[in-house]
């Protein structure tokens, strides 16, 4: 267990995200587990993060990458033991790094003890209520309950034989749980107390805005059904107000642990309905995904900064920034389109010769040093520290996205930021396993790999290295920063006691401000500062 007594040590944390799938393979057999994870872990201090925060690892038949849980208080065989949990969560105690687990609230796996039960048992009852059973519509009641669309594709509703149909706004192996059912409140109560007494320090919220449904389930208007956020503040199953009462409560059994942490993920319309979630006694922590979304310019990357300052400052809080997730395309890709080419239909069909990958490759660093600069909280996902771009090639055979399926192929999915970490610059999988990888590796991969970077000064690896030490000696502790007036297209911002950033988001080179470089995220031309480079000075 950890022995500091800052109860409030996650206000300017950083985090790493752990997609254990693909993080490292300790057992040979292509897929990363906690053996993989608990060899690897001189690398993670060597990053100076304060937390982890593992993808879900529980026994699951993986439609969802394990946001289909079969069992939510023990681990998935393919990635180790239960036991090899704790070893995970108390050896990474002893370098000072806290374990976050990943709940999933929203829906179970079909494999779920409770929705076998359910599916056996007959409509109404008790089986069935921790569930979103429904009689069809149409004569027959052949036709689904409504018409809400699935956030993967199709509709939300699957008959099952009796007739009766179940909902789920994820995949049909992801059943929605009914959160009116006390019965289904008290199990989660229950899940998050075995994990944290197993010493976890607390828990990624999988879909914290979805929970709750407006009990007519009444049909929404088709532009409403496919947009994943709204503007609508009635939305039947998007951000609903009944969702805070039930994180006031998980917020209960958090409070009994001293030091512990959730944080939210939640897509919002904006940061007045976002910063609810961040009321003192809701979440920690929700991800600032407005600042990800921005836009590559200095008005929409200032925007979204001040928005996520103001909102989480509106309820006590700081923001949580971050710039890629297992979701969302690797960010020195989406740096590298144009800014008007969105970049996931892009990677269905778009034009390949819009991308500019060394201007994204800097662009990515630059917005590095941009994040860990800010006041707040940062969440990095696993391999940006390698400048991992999206491996936006694999073919359509290897796909293993629901969105791949579920959208008949109109959707690429997210398993281009899924691939396994190269660790060595050779090796049978570039050092992720002994034995291949379950998703293939581009060749060339091992020009990323950690051991051809580690050293070498002007490696993006040695940049985060750099960034995240000094972030924590200079930084921590500290919510406040100033913006320092400079010409179009340039940021700069002063830490209190620490140091001024400046990234340029112009075309030009400008001039440095006077003070000592402690980083810059590309090489100084001179006194001056490149376009699409930032840098700290003292
Ligand atoms: C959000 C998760 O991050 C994503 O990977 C998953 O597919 C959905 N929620 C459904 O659980």
């Amino acid at each position: 267990m950890h022995n500091d007594t800052d109860t409030h040590w996650w206000r300017t944390g950083a985090f790493y995200q752990v997609y254990i799938r693909s993080f490292a393979d300790g057992n040979g057999d292509g897929t990363g587990d906690i053996a993989g994870l608990r060899s690897r872990l001189d690398h993670l201090e060597q990053l100076s993060i304060d937390a982890i925060w593992i993808n879900p690892w529980f026994p699951s038949p993986l439609n969802d990458g394990g946001y289909d849980v079969a069992h939510y208080r023990d681990i998935n065989p393919a990635y180790g033991t239960i036991e090899e949990a704790q070893l995970l969560i108390d050896e990474a105690a002893q370098r000072n790094i806290r374990v976050m687990v990943d709940l999933v609230p929203n829906h179970t796996s079909s494999e779920h003890r409770w929705f076998k039960e359910a599916l056996a048992s007959d409509p109404g009852s008790p089986a069935r209520e921790r569930y979103i059973f429904r009689d069809g519509r149409g004569v027959d009641g052949d036709e689904p309950p409504n018409n809400w669309q699935s956030v993967f594709g199709g509709s939300t509703w699957t008959r099952v034989e009796d007739g009766q149909w179940y909902l789920h706004l994820f995949d049909p192996t992801q059943p929605d749980l009914n959160w009116s059912n006390p019965a289904v409140e008290r199990e989660f109560h229950d899940i998050l107390r075995f994990w944290l007494d197993m010493g976890a320090a607390g828990f990624r919220v999988d879909v914290a805005h979805g929970l709750a449904k407006d009990p007519e389930l009444p049909d929404i208007v088709r532009a409403e059904s496919e947009a994943f956020r709204t503007e609508r503040l009635d939305h039947p199953h998007w951000d609903r107000d009944e969702v805070h009462e039930i994180i006031r409560g998980w917020r209960s059994v958090l409070d009994e642990y001293e030091g512990s942490v959730m944080v939210a993920e939640a897509w919002v319309a904006n940061w007045d309905r976002l910063a609810r979630y961040l009321r003192p006694d809701e979440f920690h922590q929700v991800f600032a995904f407005e600042f990800l979304e921005a836009e590559w310019n200095a008005e929409a990357m200032r925007q979204a900064i001040q928005n996520s300052l103001d909102g989480a400052h509106s309820v006590g809080s700081v923001p949580t920034w971050v710039l890629s997730n297992h979701d969302v395309v690797r960010h020195p890709t989406r740096y590298a389109l144009p800014n008007d080419v969105a970049s996931k239909p892009w990677l269905l069909d778009g034009d390949r010769s819009v991308l500019n990958e060394d201007a994204g490759f800097r662009r990515a660093r630059a917005a590095t040093l941009l994040g860990l600069a800010l006041p707040g909280s940062v969440y990095m996902y696993q391999g940006e520290e390698l400048g991992l771009p999206e491996v936006h090639d694999l073919s359509e055979d290897v796909l293993d996205d629901p969105v791949w399926r579920q959208s008949g192929g109109t959707e690429k999915g997210r398993d281009g930021c899924r691939v396994p970490l190269p660790w060595s610059s050779e090796g049978p999988s570039y050092g992720f396993g002994s034995n291949g990888s379950w998703l293939p590796q581009p060749d060339g991969w091992g020009a990323f790999a950690a051991d051809v970077q580690l050293g070498d000064p002007d490696s993006t690896l040695e940049l985060y290295k750099a960034a995240l030490a000094l972030r924590s000696e200079r930084l921590a502790g500290d919510e406040t920063m100033e913006w320092v007036p400079s010409q179009p297209g340039v940021l700069t911002f002063r830490r209190a006691g620490g140091f001024t950033c400046v990234i340029n988001l112009s075309r030009d080179s400008i001039a440095l401000p006077d003070g000592n470089v402690l980083l810059a995220s590309g090489s100084l031309d001179g006194g001056l500062l490149p376009p699409d480079t930032s840098v700290w000075i003292d």
